[in-house]
C-alpha cells in the first residue's frame, strides 16, 4: 500500500439552496488536517495523504470526509474534531465512533 491512509475532504459549494460543505467550514478542516499531518511528519508514501474532493454526494451531512482504505465516513464541526480523528484513526488505526456518518445520509 502506497499510503497508510488517505483522507478526502469534499470542499466543494453546491447551486444555492442546496447544502454544501463549502458553506460549514471544509476548507478550514481540510487545512488543519493538512498542517497537523504535515507538522507531525505524517505526510508522504508509507503514511498519510490528505486530499480535496468535489462531492462526495452526502451534502446532507456536511462538511464531510472519508478515509481509506478503511472507507470510514466522517462529519466534523471543529478543529478539535479533526485532531481526534487524526490522533485516534489516522495514526492510531481506531475509528472515533461519535463522529462516524450515519449510513442513511446523502446528498
Ligand atoms: S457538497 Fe460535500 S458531499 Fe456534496
Amino acid at each position: 500500500m502506497y499510503y497508510k491512509h488517505q483522507i478526502f475532504f469534499c470542499l466543494n459549494e453546491r447551486k444555492p439552496g442546496e447544502d454544501s460543505c463549502a458553506l460549514v467550514g471544509a476548507q478550514a478542516g481540510f487545512d488543519h488536517c493538512k498542517s497537523r499531518i504535515k507538522s507531525a511528519g505524517l505526510a508522504g508514501p508509507g503514511g498519510i495523504r490528505v486530499n480535496k474532493a468535489g462531492c462526495l454526494d452526502r451534502c446532507a451531512g456536511g462538511p464531510v470526509a472519508v478515509v481509506y482504505p478503511d472507507e470510514t465516513w466522517y462529519t466534523y464541526v471543529d478543529k478539535s474534531d479533526i485532531d481526534e480523528i487524526v490522533d485516534s484513526h489516522l495514526v492510531g488505526g481506531k475509528p472515533v465512533e461519535r463522529l462516524l456518518l450515519p449510513p442513511d445520509v446523502g446528498r
